[in-house]
């Protein structure tokens, strides 16, 4: 039995556990992946200072997002086709999040619905919107949102076009995974993988087959879908999309100081720093780097996010250090659902939380109150 201790213990669970595609689509970042190695990199390149001689023995790790109190500044981000890296994996992720007390954001392209998640959980979750052509079919997605009982939406504004990621090419990913001989062979070698797949109906995009006329299988999905991501989406665009949702807004996808002002100008009440996990704009910054011209420029107009290359409660302490106000976790969280469904989940949870922690204590602060750029080395 593996002992498992951080993030990377869950990373190559779930890289034995997950069928090649599907754990490829999740690690990859687009084209060289250098922003996504970037992201992970300026991270590490910040240095904690060490400090001792204070008292360190009651601390807390919490802190309040849109007005959430929360055991620690983090919410599970949006992963499309997280139901493809374990059977269920929506309901069993956000199962998790609610257990620990932390926000789930369930994305348009999951595979498990909207209203199947709402009635597996019992606290409202997030919803990530992607822009998409057909506006109806926007419209009736919000409205979902809001019957679900959904507390905020979170509109993703960088894949208005879809960068290339060479493996998911190579791998001819679909979901459910076409039946070609390499992937009947990875997948034979995946037995609990296929068990528990074989034993959900959840497996085609839940939010979207049975919703849009003419999309009943896969092979029209994936046309729709490369056909419905709307390049023309415009500021302006964004104003009469915040009309039809009178709850929190948060968008997501920030990386200039410019759109950070536009955001706000339309109304968000959280942005999340974002260059998509390195999986968009190949060659661009780091987002803990974009983070602080950002912040420069909105101030306190709303509550500034970060994520991309969060791999450890270090770099969330990191993150709070230069100032975002909150962190979502993407790859961290989807390898411990790879490796052991919502128990995984639960113990990336766990494990980040415990790092954070102790790295807390070890900077000589009690709570993420007293945290600023002074933990930093200059
Ligand atoms: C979608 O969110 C993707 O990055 O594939």
């Amino acid at each position: 039995m593996t002992v498992i201790t951080c993030i990377e213990d869950q990373q190559r669970l779930a890289e034995g556990r997950v069928p090649r595609m599907f754990y490829d689509y999740v690690d990859a970042g687009s084209w060289t992946e250098a922003t996504y190695r970037s992201n992970e990199e300026d991270f590490r390149r910040l240095k904690l200072r060490q400090r001792v001689g204070a008292d360190v023995s009651n601390r807390s790790t919490r802190m309040d997002m849109l007005g959430h109190n929360l055991p620690m500044p983090v919410a599970l981000a949006p992963i499309g086709l997280a139901g493809m890296q374990h059977a269920n994996g929506e309901i069993l992720a956000a199962q998790a999040a609610e257990e620990f007390g932390i926000p789930f954001t369930l994305s348009t392209m999951s595979i498990c619905s909207i209203e199947d998640v709402a009635s597996h959980t019992t606290k409202p979750f997030w919803f990530q919107l992607y822009v998409m052509r057909d506006k109806d079919f926007i419209r009736r997605l919000i409205g979902r949102a809001k019957i679900a009982q959904c507390s905020a939406l979170m509109i993703t504004l960088d894949l208005q076009l879809l960068a290339q990621r060479h493996k998911d090419l190579k791998n001819g990913l679909s979901a459910p995974p076409k039946p070609t001989i390499n992937n009947i062979f990875n997948m034979l070698t995946k037995p609990s993988w296929c068990w528990n797949m074989l034993k959900t109906k959840r497996r085609q995009f839940g939010n979207i087959v049975g919703h849009v006329k003419g999309v009943d299988d896969m092979s029209s999905l994936a046309d729709w879908t490369s056909s419905q991501f709307d390049p023309s989406l415009r500021w302006e665009d964004l104003a009469s999309l915040r009309n039809l949702w009178d709850k929190k807004l948060i968008i997501k996808g920030i990386m200039d100081k410019d759109d950070a002002i536009e955001a706000v100008r339309v109304g968000a009440d959280a942005i999340v720093v974002s260059n998509h996990g390195g999986r968009q704009l190949d060659g661009t910054i780091s987002s803990i780097r974009a983070l602080p011209q950002i912040l420069d420029a909105i101030g306190e107009k709303c509550e500034v996010w970060i994520d991309g290359g969060i791999r450890s409660g270090q770099d969330i302490l990191r993150a709070i250090a230069v100032g975002a106000r909150g962190t979502l976790i993407g790859r961290a969280y989807v390898y411990g659902l790879g490796a052991s469904g919502k128990q995984g989940v639960s113990k990336t949870l766990g494990i980040l939380q415990k790092e954070l922690d102790l790295s807390l204590g070890l900077c000589g602060k009690k709570n993420l109150k007293e945290v600023d750029g002074s933990i930093l080395h200059g």
